[in-house]
């Protein structure tokens, strides 16, 4: 069996080394960045009058025909064919002759892997931020649905001050709105051509690196061959925006497992996005949302995969660098399967808002008004803190009720009892992004006004 190299070597290679080298089995699937990539290279190859007209058409019909076989499935792979990129050159010069294999002129498969990569990760992350837009709008409805529903808002996980369940939905909305954001900032920093770096120096040969770059559309070409080469920053971006992501989705997820507990009963969970238990007749999981939560570990464990293998390499190609892409490849797999699922599970909760309430009405949900109260009329924040919190204790104590203690109390009396009603406490958040309906009903407008941008910053990719 031939090698790529097999000019310089007189035996063949031992099975273990191939077992161990070969890419195949996971580079496949970017057949047609590839191809793309090998069209362009050709298409200059020709420009530059390296190659024929009629070898170059020969060349770009059989990259055609390869295409089409890897695309229905009948591409017959040989067992020397040790990654995508030497499989398509060996269909190609089969299918072509002696114009196939001038194919590969001026190019090596460093600056070809990672004009591929850098293709297939653009479009990827692209796809996914389009996915992530979607989550997003339907916490936006959801939190159309919650209209001025409130729940208790948490710190420590202990009840806090209450807050809207729209802002409390909104609130994950704008973490994902930074994801997008990350999504895109990798997009552009991965957009550059390798293409005519060859191994690692350039060529002696006319190439034009511009015209591949902006053939392939590509925004600019490479600035130093033998940094691009080995430069997989992009890889580490992408993944870094992939496992905060995840992240975020595992808050989420964490949330809907507190909330949808008999403890909390703040949701309920859809048949279509819960799973029963094969012992347990009562019982209703959210699988969905705990391996959101789950998934997290393995976007992260890709990052961290990645930076190690990145980080003793010297310039410029190392085979190290072949573990960039079975971690990413994952990482885009792993999100792309988690949110669509979590959307679901988001889309269909029950809200239960007769239960936020009752939990976010504790009298002591006010205490922070009642001290700003005591402030209004002049007294210093610490000593009002000191005051309610003393009522705090008392009542706790059992000495009297909350409200019966605020009201006996000459420096809080009726007018701050009023405070302590159902719902009032929330109503009073009325600061800029806060968390009362005056400025949730602002956020709304804002938050359709972003994902609105963002769309069109999508729309905007090639
Ligand atoms: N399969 C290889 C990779 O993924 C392609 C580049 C191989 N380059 C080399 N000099 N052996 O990195």
């Amino acid at each position: 069996m031939a090698t790529l190299w097999h000019g310089r070597f007189e035996g063949g290679p031992a099975d273990a080394l191939q077992a161990l080298n070969d890419s195949l089995p996971f580079d496949r699937r970017m057949f047609r960045e590839d191809i793309a990539g090998s069209r362009a290279h050709v298409s200059m190859l020709a420009r530059v009058g390296l190659l024929d007209s009629a070898d170059a058409g020969a060349v770009l019909e059989a990259l055609d025909t390869t295409e089409a076989e890897l695309a229905d499935g009948s591409f017959a792979f040989e067992a020397s064919d040790e990654d995508i990129h030497t499989a398509v050159e060996r269909r190609v010069t089969e299918l072509a002759g002696e114009a196939g294999s001038r194919l590969h002129t001026g190019r090596s498969r460093n600056d070809q892997v990672a004009t591929d990569l850098r293709l297939w990760t653009m479009r990827e992350l692209g796809d996914i931020a389009r996915l992530v837009g979607r989550l997003q709008a339907t916490l936006a409805s959801r939190a159309d649905d919650a209209g001025e529903a409130h729940l208790p808002g948490y710190t420590h996980l202990q009840q806090a001050q209450p807050v809207l369940l729209a802002h409390h939905f909104l609130a994950h909305g704008w973490a994902l709105a930074r994801d997008v954001d990350r999504l895109l900032d990798a997009i552009g920093r991965t957009d550059v051509s390798p293409l005519g770096a060859g191994a690692l120096a350039g060529s002696s040969l006319p190439l034009d690196p511009d015209g591949v770059a902006s053939d392939l559309g590509f925004s600019a070409r490479f600035e130093n061959s033998l940094d691009v080469v080995g430069d997989r920053d992009f890889v580490a971006e992408a993944l870094f925006a992939l496992a905060l992501l995840g992240v975020h989705l595992s808050r989420i997820g964490e949330e809907v497992i507190l909330w949808s507990t008999a403890e909390f009963g703040f949701v309920g969970l859809d048949d279509a996005f819960s799973t029963g238990s094969s012992m347990l007749p009562q019982k209703k999981n959210p699988d969905i949302a705990e391996l959101a939560r789950g998934k997290a570990g393995r976007l992260i464990g890709n990052l961290t995969g990645l930076l190690t293998t990145l980080k003793g390499l010297p310039l410029a190609y190392n085979k190290d660098l072949q573990e960039d892409k079975e971690p990413l490849f994952d990482a885009c797999d792993t999100v792309r399967l988690t949110l669509p699922a979590l959307e679901g599970l988001v889309s269909t909760l029950e809200l239960r808002t007769d239960r936020m309430a009752e939990a976010a009405d504790s009298p002591f949900a006010a205490a922070t008004d009642l001290a700003e109260y005591l402030v209004v009329s002049g007294m210093p924040f610490r000593e009002a803190h000191a005051v309610v919190g003393a009522h705090v204790r008392a009542a706790l104590a059992g000495e009297a009720s909350f409200a019966e203690l605020v009201a006996g109390d000459e420096r809080l009396g009726a007018e701050a009892v009023a405070l302590l009603a159902p719902g009032a406490a929330v109503r009073r958040r009325t600061t800029p992004g806060g968390a009362g309906p005056g400025p949730v009903a602002v956020q709304r407008v804002r938050f359709a006004e972003r994902l609105a941008d963002q769309e069109a910053r999508l729309a905007g990719l090639r």
